[in-house]
């Protein structure tokens, strides 16, 4: 068979999205609603998605009240593995992946736990491995601030071994998800992901990711295969460019402006832009111990087209990274990133949800299965089958 697209729905109900829960077709609460989260996960499983994404912070990031008070996501969510335990009962195929950190676990907890998914879900387990974001996240560990960058990256490194180490005495082989952009995380992707998920924006960053990261792979001894490439894609369609457009206008003047500028804020690394003339140019900026990549990405956006402070934060919030279209032109984007190579598959982000997830399956998958790129029905049982991923050999020796 010909090379088969593969996706992975990246879901934070009620939308990526900050001011998703305003929207009328959403259910501001959803995210801590089991029966809303199962019926996304459902979606996703009749669409023959590869497995169901859950993102987790360990605490809540240090914003004013009055934004917190603005924004659900980051407030109104289920601790991810406990969740996968709920939906591996409730659903027989889809892969189903959770979010952990390396920074604030300990490797024989993980271990068990993900070891405990994986088998109660007949080897549909797998482990979105992060090294944590922010200093909101450390208080909640007895800690004043973040662990640096170089230190997270090495306690990921031991922790990952230990934690395979456990597997492999077990039996048990969830699959490893990581997204790490900067050298350190690269490196450690390179060596232990089977799933990157990048966020890179444009194709010709993307095609070179995709290359670095399988060279860096092989220079691990592994084959480019044992790595698979999932840029996130964040999409709003509709049957015409009219109508996908009006979905996307809906969203934008829902936002309010405190949360867009206290989410750029975030985006470049806990920067406090107070003080700073909002019709001016954004700051130098101190290097971020949150993630490099994005700071610099948002910062080079604002510079490469002298755009002010005003004008980035409406941008970043607007998420211009968002796909608009008809579906055979969200079709096209995403065979043009599949044949470049810049992707084996994406992970989908959803503006809001189910409106954004319905509208991806029912409008752009048709299109994509006439021209022969994705799966109609799954052929395997496991997430490892669903990605066409091995079992990676036990270091004790067989089976
Ligand atoms: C699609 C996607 C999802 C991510 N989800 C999480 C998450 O749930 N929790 C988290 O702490 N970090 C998450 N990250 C951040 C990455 O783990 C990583 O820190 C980031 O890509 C920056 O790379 P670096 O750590 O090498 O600087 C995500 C990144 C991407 C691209």
């Amino acid at each position: 068979m010909s090379r088969q697209l593969h996706f992975t729905a990246f879901l934070k109900p009620p939308g990526e999205y900050l001011a998703a829960w305003r929207h009328p077709d959403t259910q501001a609460d959803a995210g801590i609603d089991f029966d809303t989260v199962l019926s996304f996960a459902r979606t996703a499983e009749l669409a023959k998605f590869d497995a169901v994404f859950f993102a987790d912070l360990v605490g809540v990031p240090l914003e004013s009240q009055d934004v917190l008070s603005r924004v659900s996501v980051v407030n109104d969510s289920f601790e991810p593995t406990t969740l996968l335990a709920a939906l591996a009962a409730a659903t027989s195929r889809i892969g189903l992946i959770a979010t952990a950190s390396t920074t604030y676990n300990q490797p024989s907890h993980l271990a068990r736990t993900f070891a405990t998914i994986d088998h109660i879900s007949g080897g549909r387990a797998g482990w979105n491995v992060v090294t944590s974001l922010n200093d909101g996240e450390a208080l909640n560990f007895g800690r004043d601030a973040h662990v640096g960058h170089a230190d997270r990256y090495a306690r990921a490194e031991e922790f990952f071994d230990a934690v395979t180490g456990l597997w492999d005495s077990t039996g048990s082989r969830p699959v490893i998800v990581q997204a790490g952009a900067s050298e350190a995380g690269k490196q450690f992707a390179a060596r232990v992901a089977e799933v990157v998920f990048s966020g890179q924006r444009d194709l010709a960053r993307a095609t070179d990711f995709y290359a670095e990261i399988k060279q860096r792979a092989a220079s691990f001894g592994r084959s480019p295969d044992e790595l698979k490439v999932f840029p996130a894609l964040s999409v709003i369609t509709g049957e015409t460019r009219a109508a996908a457009e009006a979905k996307r206008d809906v969203l934008r003047g829902l936002m309010p402006p405190q949360v867009a500028l206290a989410h750029l804020a975030y985006l470049l690394g806990g920067f406090d832009l107070t003080g700073y003339p909002l019709d001016g140019p954004l700051p130098e900026l101190p290097e971020s111990n949150q993630s490099k990549s994005t700071q610099l990405d948002v910062y080079l956006r604002a510079r490469q087209r002298g755009l002010t402070i005003r004008q980035l934060a409406a941008e970043i919030s607007d998420d211009a990274s968002t796909i608009v279209g008809p579906p055979e032109e969200i079709a096209d984007h995403i065979e043009r990133w599949f044949t470049a190579p810049a992707a084996d598959g994406f992970t989908l982000v959803f503006p809001y949800l189910p409106g954004t997830l319905d509208d991806f399956v029912q409008l752009v998958l048709p299109i994509l299965r006439r021209r022969g790129l994705f799966r109609a029905r799954y052929d395997g049982a496991t997430l490892r089958d669903h990605l066409g991923l091995g079992r990676p050999t036990s270091r004790y020796g067989p089976p």
